[in-house]
C-alpha cells in the first residue's frame, strides 16, 4: 500500500470543485485538510472531519489553490527585445524587426541554448506558483527549425503547440525587399499545412495560428488548423488580439480548444464563445507591456463564456512569467473578482488545455498545488507585486 500524506493547517483551501466546500465555483472549504497519494488528491475537506494519513506536513495556516495552469506561453526563442520595449514605453517609433528580431536570433540558436531558456523560464513559472505549462514554436519559421523547437519542448512539458503560423516566414513576405520571392504567403501556408506540419506534428498536441491582419488571414488560418486536425492536432488559435477580425468565429466553427487574446470582439464574437465548447483566454500581461487596451473579460463571464488567464510569456508583447501578476491585473483592469481571476488562471487553464486532472484539488486530480504566505487566495490580488508563493507541489511532491 502506498503512503499518504496529510497537508494539515491550511487557512483556505481553492478545490475548484463546486461540490466541495462553500458551494461556489471555487469550492473553497475553510480550516482545511488535503490528502495526498500516489500524486493524487486522494481527500479534501475540513481538517475536523480529516481521516488519518501516514505523515503530516503542517501548511502553517497558509492558503493553498491549485498550481497555476499557463496555457499560453512562448519559450521558444533566443535573442533579446529590451531596446524595442524601451522605445514603446518612450514614445518612440521602433522599425527595428519586432518577432522576425526573435526569429533571427532563435535560428542562429543552438538547440542547447534553446532548452536552456526554456528550462530557465520553467523554473521561473514553477517558483511563482504555475505547474503546468504550454509552449508554442512560432520563432523559427522553416520546416528544420519549427520542428527542432518542438523537439525542444516535448522534452519539457506535455503541451506542446505548433505556431508556424506565427507570421509568414521572412523568406516568403512579399514586404521584404531582400526576400528572394518564393511565392508570398499562400506558399508559406501551403508550406505550413504540408511538409512543415508533417515534420512538426510528431511532437505536438496542438495547431495554433496568428488570425490577424498582418499575418494570416481566415482562408489561410482554416487550411492551417483543417491540415492539422487531419494530423490529429486540435486547434487554438490567436484571435482579435490586434482588431476586429474573424479569428474568434473561425476558432468556433473549428470547435478549437481556446481562442486566445479575444480583445476587440463583437457582440455575435461573445455569443459564439459563450455558445461553443472554446474557452476566451485572455492575456492582460500583453496588453500592460504594449499600452493597449485590456479585453472585456466581465462582459464574457457576464455571457456565459469560459475565461481563462494566462502570461503569454514571450520577449516581445509580453514578458513576463508571473500568473499572479495577471491575476492582479484581471482583477484590477479587467472587471474581474478576485475568486474569478483565480479560477480562471487555474482551472480556467485546464479548460483550455481540455485537461481534467489539473486546475482542481478534488479527489482524483494531480496533486499539484501552491501554498501562499497568505490566509486567502484573494492576497493574489489584494497584494499585488509581493512574492506570496510560499511552496510548490507538484504530483504530491515538493519542488519549491
Ligand atoms: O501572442 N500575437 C502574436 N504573437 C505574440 C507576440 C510575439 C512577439 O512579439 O514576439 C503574442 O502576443
Ligand atoms: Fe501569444
Amino acid at each position: 500500500m502506498s503512503a499518504t500524506t496529510a497537508i494539515t493547517n491550511i487557512a483556505s483551501l481553492v478545490t475548484n470543485d463546486p461540490a466541495l466546500g462553500d458551494g461556489s465555483p471555487l469550492g473553497l472549504i475553510e480550516n482545511a485538510t488535503l490528502i495526498v497519494e500516489d500524486g493524487e488528491v486522494a481527500w479534501a475537506g475540513p481538517a475536523h472531519r480529516a481521516p488519518a494519513a501516514d505523515t503530516a506536513h503542517d501548511a502553517g495556516g497558509r492558503a493553498a489553490l491549485p498550481g497555476f495552469v499557463d496555457s499560453h506561453s512562448h519559450l521558444l526563442f533566443a535573442g533579446d527585445r529590451t531596446a524595442e520595449f524601451n522605445a514603446r514605453m518612450s514614445g518612440r517609433a521602433y522599425t527595428a524587426g519586432g518577432i522576425r528580431t526573435t526569429v533571427r536570433a532563435t535560428r542562429e540558436a543552438s538547440d542547447e541554448a534553446l532548452a536552456a531558456t526554456l528550462a530557465a523560464h520553467l523554473r521561473e513559472m514553477l517558483a511563482q506558483g504555475t505547474t503546468t505549462v504550454e509552449t508554442k514554436s512560432g520563432y523559427g519559421l522553416t520546416v528544420d527549425d519549427e520542428a527542432r523547437a518542438l523537439r525542444v519542448a516535448a522534452a519539457h512539458t506535455e503541451e506542446v503547440t505548433y505556431l508556424g503560423a506565427h507570421i509568414v516566414a521572412p523568406e516568403y513576405a512579399e514586404s521584404d525587399a531582400s526576400a528572394h520571392d518564393a511565392g508570398g504567403a499562400d506558399a508559406y501556408t501551403a508550406l505550413v499545412a504540408g511538409e512543415m506540419l508533417d515534420a512538426c506534428a510528431p511532437y505536438a498536441r496542438w495547431v495554433d495560428v496568428f488570425c490577424e491582419e498582418g499575418a494570416f488571414g481566415a482562408d489561410q488560418a482554416r487550411a492551417i488548423l483543417t491540415a492539422g486536425k487531419a494530423k490529429g492536432l486540435i486547434p487554438r488559435v490567436h484571435a482579435n488580439q490586434l482588431s476586429y477580425g474573424p479569428g474568434v468565429q473561425l476558432a468556433v466553427e473549428l470547435g478549437a480548444a481556446s481562442a486566445d487574446h479575444c480583445t476587440h470582439l463583437t457582440d455575435a464574437d461573445v455569443d459564439a464563445l459563450a455558445q461553443g465548447e472554446t474557452v476566451a483566454t485572455l492575456l492582460p500581461g500583453c496588453e500592460f507591456s504594449t499600452r493597449a487596451v485590456y479585453p472585456d473579460a466581465r462582459r464574457l463571464l457576464d455571457a456565459g463564456a469560459t475565461v481563462a488567464l494566462s502570461t503569454d510569456c514571450n520577449p516581445g508583447s509580453s514578458f513576463t512569467s508571473s500568473v499572479p501578476f495577471c491575476i492582479a491585473i484581471a482583477v484590477r483592469e479587467m472587471n474581474m473578482t478576485p475568486g474569478e481571476a483565480v479560477w480562471s488562471a487555474t482551472a480556467g487553464g485546464a479548460r483550455a488545455l481540455r485537461r481534467t486532472d489539473i486546475g482542481r484539488l478534488s479527489p482524483g486530480a494531480r496533486a499539484d498545488l501552491t501554498l501562499l504566505d497568505a490566509p486567502s487566495h484573494v492576497h493574489l490580488a489584494y497584494r499585488p507585486g509581493v512574492p506570496l508563493v510560499a511552496q510548490v507541489w507538484r504530483r504530491g511532491v515538493r519542488e519549491v
